[in-house]
């Protein structure tokens, strides 16, 4: 058994070969492009898919409020590679293992099986000793009721007060903790399930979902394209349906369908735009399933089915790029898929660019510059404050990253910087072509960084060789920082609110109201961030007074209006953060909040009562970046 140390240190010499010689191979100093193919060692599974890979699975569960686990069985067709294989390696995280049996001759047998001690990010590794290379494996088993993909919520936290609700979140590494996994996008298949609950909840998974589906407690779903582990997702509760078109439409509780439907009614000439940029949708319906607050991201794009924060519905549409964002990963992450976690960015950065491509065509170039401006100022103050090997699109084997935090603005903005600089320099027309063909040419492929540059060196550079030269894509792709070079947005929106800023600022006299009344939400957050570090508590009065951000229902206005409160002494916005940070569990909107008020004592102390009352309802992913946070704090005891 390779230890995980061994493991880190072979993915650093990966040209060698690392399972023959780990301690005398030569490190290469740069990483050449097409170093990685061969074997990219991810460093977050146990698995062995060199050696056989799951090809289908087949699950038979059962969903339990009560014990507030998900348990069954799940049956694996299996791909053997290796004709010398003779154990078949799963990744589990706190699951409790029933039996595990073996098909052979139409029969199954039991099979041997250990599971090891858990090791605090990747789990127990279940090795299951198959010395008759069987076709399929079945193991029966349990969820724990703190799994870490799952959230169980009581009814009282529902919108609807009636039915408990049930959802997963897998990306990263937490399918583990519900489906014994190969846990790892280097391995995709497709799966079917048929899945059993209380008769009152609606059962919805990344599958077909039938919109008129009876709820009746019984449920089967097929998911005939292969996907990987990380795309495994389930929901259950109070759910209904609302199309917005013939493939498309909203699952959400009753009170919350119309007000989702309506905001996000664009939804099928984004599907129809992002088509005729980069080729077929092809994952049949595109539906959206609305979460509750707790959800801790702001959406994850589980195939047919997005889960989307209910924080984006503001009422104006000014947020649905984040619906933009799910639906390009159709395109960009499920279809052509990071094979680990260190190129996160061909997910993330490719994502934010088609993202950027899609607000552009339905809302304008000025709201897409907007978008791009916002991430760009936020890449530009944190990059400065990351140490230099994460600083690079693409993370140098043997950096060690935590699964949930390993995609940083960097992934998301300075990815989608460098697509738009090559969109520049090769012109839309070339550019777009040239993606439309990548996502065709590696579709249901799971691939690294270095795939993509041999890709795009082929198809793109050589094809026009002095548009952009090697040592340019080089420290775009592998060095810190922001290439000097790199495309500046302009946008028109933003001149009006910094010159309204600064009058302001200057003289004490705020905006005619027939500016701000046009302002979106893009702009208020603008205007909000170039404050500076702290106002006075009269200015942060005169502010209030007029707009109201204290208690406002825009999360991207409370993340940042909220912190600026805290550094400003503002205490009088106590009781809304409370409620804020009590009632919303979307990572990204409270832990700016969370880490300004860690700075003092007594904010911790405030953070430190209002975690302890909101802790019940959070996530465990959220619940875990609060307690880090919190045990951090310099202001801690
Ligand atoms: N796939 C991500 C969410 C994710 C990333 C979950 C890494 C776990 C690990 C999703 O597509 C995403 O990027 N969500 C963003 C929204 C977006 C508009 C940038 C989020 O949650 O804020
Ligand atoms: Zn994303």
């Amino acid at each position: 058994m390779r230890s995980l140390a061994l493991l880190m240190s072979c993915a650093a010499v990966l040209v060698a070969g690392c399972s023959k010689e780990p301690e005398s191979a030569p490190v290469a100093a740069t990483p050449k492009p097409a170093i990685e193919k061969v074997v990219d060692r991810d460093e977050h599974s146990y698995a062995e898919p060199q050696k056989v890979a799951i090809a289908d699975l087949a699950l038979d569960i059962a969903v339990d409020f009560d014990t507030r686990t998900i348990g069954g069985t799940a049956t694996y067709t299996l791909d053997w590679k290796d004709k010398a294989a003779t154990q078949l390696v799963l990744d589990t995280r706190d699951l409790t293992i029933e039996k595990v049996e073996g098909e052979a001759n139409n029969a199954w047998a039991p099979l041997q099986y250990a599971l090891a001690a858990k090791d605090p990010v990747l789990g127990s590794k279940l090795t299951i000793e198959t010395p008759a290379r069987n076709a399929k494996v079945k193991v029966t088993y349990k969820s724990s009721p703190e799994a870490s993909g799952l959230q169980w919520l009581t009814p009282e936290m529902t919108e609807g007060k009636q039915l408990p609700f049930m959802f997963s979140q897998s990306q990263q590494i937490h399918a583990r903790s519900w489906v014994p996994l190969q846990d790892t996008p280097q391995v995709r298949y497709t799966y079917s399930a048929h899945v059993t609950s209380r008769p009152d909840v609606m059962v919805l998974m990344s599958a077909d979902n039938d919109p008129a589906a009876a709820r009746d407690g019984d449920y089967t779903f097929k998911m005939p394209q292969k996907i990987p582990s990380y795309l495994m997702a389930i929901a259950a509760g109070d759910l209904v349906f609302k199309p917005i078109s013939a493939r498309s439409g909203v699952w959400a509780e009753p009170a919350m369908v119309d007000k989702a439907t309506k905001e996000f009614e664009d939804t099928e000439k984004m599907i129809a735009t992002t088509e005729q940029l980069y080729g077929p949708y092809r994952w049949d319906r595109y539906d959206m399933l609305v979460l509750p607050p707790s959800f801790p991201y702001g959406g994850m794009e589980n195939p047919r089915l997005s889960f989307i924060t209910p924080t984006v519905i503001v009422g104006d549409k000014t947020l649905v790029s984040l619906i933009a964002h799910e639906l390009a990963h159709s395109w960009s992450g499920n279809l052509v898929t990071f094979s680990s976690a260190k190129h996160g960015w061909l997910n993330e950065g490719f994502t934010s660019y088609v993202e950027n491509r899609i607000v552009e065509s339905l809302y304008g170039k000025e709201q897409a510059s907007m978008e791009y401006a916002i991430a760009r100022n936020s890449l530009k103050k944190e990059i400065g404050t990351m140490p230099e090997a994460t600083q690079a699109l693409a993370v140098k084997p043997g950096t060690k990253l935590d699964a949930d935090d390993a995609l940083s603005a960097v992934s998301y903005d300075k990815g989608a910087w460098f697509l738009q600089m090559l969109e520049e320099r090769f012109g839309r027309q070339e550019f777009d072509a040239f993606l439309r063909g990548y996502f065709d040419h590696f579709a249901f492929q799971s691939i690294t960084t270095e795939q993509f540059l041999d890709y795009a060196k082929k198809n793109l550079f050589d094809k026009h060789p002095n548009l952009v030269s090697d040592a340019e894509i080089q420290e775009w792709v592998y060095a810190p920082g922001i290439p000097a070079r790199a495309p500046q947005v302009q946008s028109r929106g933003f001149s009006s609110t910094d010159t309204a800023r600064i009058a302001w600022q200057g003289s004490g006299q705020l905006p005619n109201p027939q500016v701000t009344d046009t302002w979106i939400t893009q702009q208020w957050v603008h205007f909000i961030e170039g404050m500076g570090d702290k106002l006075t508590v009269e200015q942060l009065k005169q502010l209030d007074d007029a707009y109201h951000f204290t208690g406002t229902a825009n999360g991207e206005i409370a993340m940042r209006w909220y912190p600026l409160t805290i550094r400003s002494g503002y205490v009088d916005a106590r009781p809304e953060i409370a409620k804020f940070i009590e009632r919303v569990g979307r990572r990204k909107l409270i832990m700016p909040i969370y880490e300004e008020l860690a700075k003092t004592p007594d904010g911790l102390a405030f953070a430190r009562e209002s975690f302890a009352r909101a802790r019940p309802g959070y996530h465990p992913i959220t619940t875990g970046s609060v307690e880090a946070t919190l045990a951090k704090a310099p202001a801690g005891p």
